[in-house]
Formats: C-alpha cells, structure tokens, sequence
C-alpha cells in the first residue's frame, strides 16, 4: 500500500488525532442536546443504553486509554468505571444504574478532554505500540465515533417527533451500469499491516485466494426487496435457514424493522416521520436472516468477507489492494455517504466517484452489508489493545458487515474495517447486496 504522507509522518497524525477527536465530540454534543435532559436518561428501547450512559461510557474510555494508560495518570472516578464497562451490565440493565446524571456526565467528558488534549500535544507517536503513529488517539476517535453510530441508532428507535434533520442526498443521475459485475479468480490482499488506526481484528495483511464470483454493482434496493415481499418471500420456507425461518414466525416479521403496509403502499418511520418508502434507496434494517433469504429467492447468495473485500480494495490493473474503492485518498463528500451527513442512504447508484476499478458502487457508506462469514480471526491475528474489542466475539453466532453505513464517521470506515452484529440484529444500519459462484476459470 503507498499510504499518503499524512498517515505516516508524526506531525500529520497529531493534526489527524486532534482533527478525528474534535468531530467525534461535536457529533456526540449534538446527539446529545437535541433532546431535553429526561429523554437522555430514559430507555427508548431495551436494545439500547440511554444516551447518557453511551456519553459517560465516550468520557470513560478515553480516560483509561488516554489518561491512564498512555499519560499514567491515577483514575479521576474509579467509582464509576464499573457502571461504564459495557461487559458488566448488559444495554438493558443500564437504566436502572446510579449513572451520572446528564450535566455531570456532560462535564466528566469534557474534563477528560481537556486533558487527552494536552495529553496529545505532547504525546510522542513512537516507543510503545499503543502510541506508535497515535494508535491509541485513533481508536478513542473511532470509539466515540462507533458510539455516535449506535446512539443514532436509539434516535431512530425513538417515539415522538424528529429531533434531529439534515439535508438529503442529492437526487442521483440514473445507473446505466450493469446490474453485477465479474471478479475475476486469483489471490488478493486481505487486511493491512500498514493503515496506522487500523483496528485488531483488520489485522495482519494476509494473501486469500478467491474463485471467480459475480456481485451486485450497488446495494438491494426497497423496490427490488418490494418484489420479494410481494412474491410472498416471508411466507415461504424454502428461501429461509430453518433458524431465519424460526425467527420470523416467532416474532411475526413480515418486512424491514420500522416499516407498515397502508391503502396498498408499503411507509416506514425514519427519524419520527412517516414517509413513502423511496423505491430506488438501498434497503435498511433488514436482519441477517432477511438478507440471505432475499438472496435465495432471487436465485443469488449474499458475498463471503473475502469476495466483499476483494470487491472493494483489489485493483487488478496493479495487482495490489488500496485503502478505499476509489484509491488510497481518503473520503470526501463525493466519494461516499458517510458521518452522518444525511439521515438516510443515497439512492442505488450514487457516487460514481467512488466506484472501485470494476464498476461496484456504494461499497462505503449508505449501509453496511451483511455478509455470509462469521467473524473470525485472521491467520497471525493478536488482541491489541484489549481482549474484549474483538477477541471475544470471535466465532460463529456473528454476522460480519462491510463497508459503513450513512451514520459512520469516515475515521470508523475504510476497506479493511470489520463490523459485526448477531443475524437476528435489525435496528442497525443494514442493508446488503448479492453475489453468485462464476464458472472455475471465469477471466
Ligand atoms: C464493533 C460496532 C460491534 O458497538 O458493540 C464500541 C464497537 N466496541 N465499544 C459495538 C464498540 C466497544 C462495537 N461494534
Ligand atoms: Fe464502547
């Protein structure tokens, strides 16, 4: 990978750190003060922490990791640490927790701010493997960040009107592309050794072999997801695994999460409005069990993790793996939708600028992809900087997601980057796009 200057000399990465830390915070602020204070505290669904345990958990963090184990510092509240350890209370016991109220939790971040700051001035980015090229700077940024995905997350969970609005996407040119394209046999580089935040699980770069395969050039659409509805997709065994297929009948699942059937037309709730669902918008909260069936039905199957990545970063007239789809530069506005900049995703066929060397578009941003690969270790994999980012969800009862969605910061999203939810999970921001085997020696 030739990383761009700005990811490799000390001086760029600080400016980078300060830059990452200083956005994450005003996205948090705003998650966070567009409610009044009893709405903080409150628990909008059982799924999710209130808003103000995800703040003091940002504050908590970066403390431990900022202060006390980079600067050495003695903890400021070693009281409230158990409160903030997300293995020791599950999301739907936090409520009932003494948890700082919202001006303390509020002040408690900020105080911490303030000093990972003057920590960051001076921080030397080299020595240890948590402050080589400000690591550990980075995976604060991109905690807060993942956190101002999930609290989002619990603002679409929400009742009661919008409190939070941006513009929508532009209006999109139509797509004269082809519906899928060939990915051509042959090996690839999976993962990075070299992107300086990358996580522990994106972890070591390792060569993968992939047989030729077909995929989707963009993301299943509402209407295309519409047909399968209509199809009676729900109704019939023969498209479901016998655990998908148990799921929705159990809990009567019918179409996406936040979606009703009224006079004919299918409407769903986005931020406390009611709208037409838009047909040529890429799907959203489908689960796991949805995606797949949607993909037997249409005669497909949903990508591995290593025909996502390879889809996304090998660029077969160099023969190597880039940061992005477009290269190695890092997002812009007209590469993707990304950071919460629109509440929705961009419709299928959006950002020509983004599109990887073979014509797959909104591989980044608008919503994260379910794939049909659990999440598991790479070859050489090694827990950094704790055992429970990754290692513990390591196994088969998760789903790996790919490419971010319109509520990830471009800090938390990048080719290499690994999500991962369980199968039955749909208040996330998820959608999906298809695959299928291409005949050995397919070229
Ligand atoms: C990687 C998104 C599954 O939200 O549970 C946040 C990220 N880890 N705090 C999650 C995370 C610790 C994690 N996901
Ligand atoms: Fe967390």
């Amino acid at each position: 990978m030739t990383a761009p200057d700005s990811l490799t000399d000390p001086e760029s990465l600080r400016t980078r750190a300060l830059d990452a830390l200083t956005t994450a915070r005003e996205r948090t602020a705003l998650l966070t003060s567009c409610v009044e204070d009893p709405e903080l505290t409150a628990q909008h669904s059982p799924l999710m922490s209130p808003l103000v345990w995800d703040l003091a958990h940002i504050g908590n963090q970066e403390e431990l990791w900022l202060l006390r184990e980079v600067a050495g510092r003695e903890a400021m509240r070693p009281e409230i640490d158990g409160l903030y350890d997300a293995f020791e209370h599950p999301r739907a016991a936090r409520p009932s927790l003494p948890l700082l109220p919202p001006a303390e939790a509020r002040q408690y971040a900020a105080e911490v701010r303030g000093r990972a700051l003057d920590v960051l001035e001076s921080a030397a980015f080299q020595g240890t493997r948590l402050t080589e090229a400000g690591f550990a700077f980075g995976m604060i940024a991109q905690h807060e960040q993942q956190h101002d995905e999930t609290m989002l997350i619990t603002h679409q969970l929400r009742k009661g009107p919008a409190a939070l609005t941006a513009p929508d996407p532009a209006p999109a040119p139509l797509f004269t592309g082809p519906a899928e394209v060939l990915v051509p046999e042959g090996p690839f580089v999976m993962g990075t050794s070299t992107e300086p935040w990358a996580l522990d699980n994106e972890r070591p770069a390792h060569r993968r072999t992939v047989p030729a395969f077909f995929i989707d050039t963009t993301p299943v659409t509402n209407a295309a997801y519409q047909a399968f509805i209509e199809d009676g997709g729900y109704g019939d065994r023969r498209w479901w695994t016998p655990e998908g297929w148990d799921h929705i009948r159990a809990h009567d699942i019918e179409a996406p999460l936040f979606w009703r059937r009224e006079g004919g037309q299918w409407l769903r709730r986005r931020f406390g409005v009611t709208e037409v669902v838009p047909p040529d918008e890429p799907v959203l909260h489908v689960c796991w069990y949805e995606a797949d069936a949607y993909a037997r039905w249409a005669g497909r199957r949903l990508p591995t993790e290593a025909e996502w990545e390879k889809a996304a970063r090998h660029d077969p007239a160099a023969d190597r793996s880039t940061r992005y789809p477009w290269g190695d530069a890092d997002p812009t506005p007209e590469h993707a939708n990304l950071g919460q900049r629109h509440l929705r995703p961009a419709p299928a066929g959006s950002y020509s600028a983004g599109e990887s060397p073979l014509g797959v578009r909104q591989l980044i941003g608008d919503v994260w992809e379910w794939t049909s690969s659990d999440l598991l270790p790479y070859p050489g994999f090694v827990a950094f900087p704790y055992r429970e980012y990754s290692e513990v969800f390591f196994g088969p009862e998760y789903k790996v997601l790919r490419g971010g969605s319109f509520a990830v910061d471009p800090v938390a999203c990048r080719g290499t980057f690994r999500n991962w939810d369980y199968p039955i999970r749909r208040q996330i921001f998820s959608g999906f796009r298809t695959a299928r085997d291409a005949a050995p020696g397919s070229s």
